[in-house]
């Protein structure tokens, strides 16, 4: 049975970790159920060049190799009838990459205002694995309370902060060595960084 996976990119800056996400798990047997939120959108097009034309589309034209047995469903954020709106779909886990601030704070307060924080809320009730990649700096009070009643609550906080120690040379590299990570947890093989030791 292929592994569901929900993906959601949030207007934070650092769209490419979505990306690279979803080219990593587009290369597997995996289905996955993507939301972008609104604001995810417009800092997609910001950063990436996204024009508004189909996801897929957009995502093939960069390259990026779908398996053959990959499935992508793709969620607007008020579609509170899609299947992760659901404590009933038994999904693998939850990886929000980049989360925003607003929607950190959504999901520590647990108020389900798009799919995306439902999707978590119930990620979370569901004791589901939810990965949270939270960006902004300097982080305020207010960002570091949120982020720990999140993890208090049973999220992995995993800030997109880049490692060094396997000499990157690229922003790919730097990039893949966050998401190494949270394949990692996600429990999917890959080869993005080699292991230590
Ligand atoms: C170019 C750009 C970069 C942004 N970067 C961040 C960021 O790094 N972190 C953040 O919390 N918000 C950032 N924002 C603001 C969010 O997009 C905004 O708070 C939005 O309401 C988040 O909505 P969402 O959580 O539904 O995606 C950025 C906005 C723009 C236009």
């Amino acid at each position: 049975m292929n592994k569901k996976i929900i993906v959601a990119i949030c207007g934070a800056s650092g769209s490419i970790y979505g990306i690279r996400l979803l080219k990593a798990l587009l290369n597997k047997p995996v289905n996955i159920y993507l939301i972008i939120s609104n604001a995810g959108y417009k800092v997609l097009e910001h950063e990436t060049g996204y024009k508004g034309e189909s996801f897929s589309s957009f995502l093939k034209e960069r390259g990026i190799i779908f398996h053959e047995k990959t499935c992508l469903n793709i969620y607007d954020q008020d579609d509170f009838f899609a299947p992760p709106a659901s404590g009933s779909f038994r999904h693998d886990g939850m990886v929000i990459a980049p989360c925003s601030m607003k929607t950190l704070a959504a999901i520590a307060s647990g108020m389900a205002d798009n799919l995306i924080h439902r999707a978590a809320d119930v990620s979370l009730k569901e004791k589901r694995p939810l990965i949270m990649l939270p960006r902004e700096t300097p982080l305020g009070i207010i960002h570091l309370k949120n982020m720990y009643m999140a993890a208090k609550a049973g999220a992995t906080i995993m800030p997109p902060s880049p490692s060094f120690y396997c000499n990157p040379k690229t922003i790919s590299d730097l990039v893949d060595t966050v998401i190494a990570r949270v394949l990692d947890h996600l429990k999917i093989e890959h080869d993005l960084i080699r292991e230590w030791g």
